[in-house]
């Protein structure tokens, strides 16, 4: 089953160009400036009515969550609310009515995300769910849904199924922006920008050897730092929670500008951070934090869009990726970060595909 790959990560690392044009297909309209979802059961009227949107998940999920978040209000303008699953299954929260509730769930059977579905329903909210698994127990229990199609994810971190959510998610901010104030020139423009994410993410993945050898410097550290702003913030989270999974090396994420709040106390030379640097106004911002980091003899990885103009002597290493449309930013800036995540893992010697303690779906409370 692993074919020419040693590991189920590294294989669903390098499905995702496939696995994304599968959770494409078929889902744009015919004019190509919007996306069309099947199994929503909720029509363009109904779905206007909704004026506020809870995501819930677990883990990566949740940082597809996050993730939604910032490309939901960015494009459709609907303010997104984003819980743990488990914290919300008992926090009895006051929703509005008109608030719709989307899980998460690759595997569709994490039991506190089936738990919070569940809440969700009995208080008589409408329920989505964003899931990789047909037939699933949350795709039976929520009204409606997408399916990812992005096929069985097997390695215990998850590669594949969190691009595939988050190509899902700007998908979902797309066609909710369609119905309020996106207009057809950018929805144009987003639909071509989707298109092309496939192909981009396959000229990341040719970055491969470069990658493992950056990650090989890297592996003999005990802590390391994600770093990124805005919609990069979600995925400096899944960063850090990647490696510390399958690397055992304590990793946290951090938005770039709280550094200053108390992380930065821990920045040392024994201790890098990567950089996530997305090209954007919030790109000069963030030097200063990256200053900060060096002034204190931290090393910097940068994952930078090609467009960054990095000043000399900020980077210790430098991973480009193409320049793209910002709802696929996330998308694209997140490969590298898999892919040093499991050369670092290798190289450190662990079990990429079974980290300890760890199971692949997570049934119990
Ligand atoms: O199947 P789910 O998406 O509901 O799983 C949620 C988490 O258990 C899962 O994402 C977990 O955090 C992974 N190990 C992350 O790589």
């Amino acid at each position: 089953e692993l074919g020419d790959y040693d590991h189920f990560m590294q294989k669903e690392i390098f499905e995702q160009p496939t696995s994304l044009k599968n959770g494409m297909r078929g889902r744009f309209s015919d004019d190509a400036s919007t996306a069309v979802f099947g199994g929503l059961n909720l029509s363009p009227q109904e779905l206007r009515q909704v004026d506020r949107i809870l995501f819930l998940a677990c883990g990566t999920a949740w940082h597809s969550c996050l993730v939604a978040e910032y490309l939901i209000e960015r494009f459709a303008r609907i303010p997104v609310e984003v819980e743990y699953a488990s914290e919300f299954r008992y926090r009895n929260s006051p929703l509005d009515k008109n608030t719709l509730v989307i899980a998460i769930s690759q595997s569709g059977e994490t039991i506190d995300t089936l738990g919070a579905l569940r809440e969700a329903k009995r208080k008589g909210y409408r329920t989505l769910a964003i899931n990789n698994s047909v037939g699933s127990t949350i795709a039976r229990e929520s009204d409606g849904g997408i399916y990812q199609h992005a096929g069985p994810e097997i390695g215990v971190a998850s590669t594949k199924a969190f691009t595939s959510q988050i190509m899902i998610c700007a998908m979902l901010a797309l066609y909710l922006g369609r119905l309020r104030d996106l207009s057809y020139g950018d929805g144009i423009e987003i639909v071509k920008a989707l298109q092309k994410v496939p192909e981009q993410v396959e000229e990341i993945l040719k970055q491969d050897a470069k990658i493992a050898e950056i990650a090989k410097k890297y592996a003999k550290y005990e802590d390391c730092l994600f770093l990124g702003r805005q919609l990069m913030f979600p995925i400096a989270l899944e960063g850090a929670l990647k490696l510390k999974e399958i690397s055992y090396i304590h990793a946290e994420g951090y938005p770039a500008a709280e550094m200053k709040h108390g992380p930065i106390a821990l920045i040392c030379e024994e201790c890098p951070s990567v950089f996530l640097a997305a090209s954007g106004e919030i790109f000069q911002k963030s030097l200063a934090n990256v200053q900060e980091v060096k002034a204190r003899k931290g090393k910097v990885i940068f994952v930078a869009s090609e467009e960054c103009d990095i000043p000399e002597g900020l980077a210790d290493d430098t991973i480009i990726v193409p320049e793209c449309h910002e709802i696929v930013q996330p998308i694209l800036m997140c490969i590298p970060i898999q892919l040093f995540s499991y050369y670092v893992a290798l190289e450190r010697g662990c079990d990429v595909d079974k980290p300890r303690n760890l199971a692949k779906s997570v049934t119990v409370e």
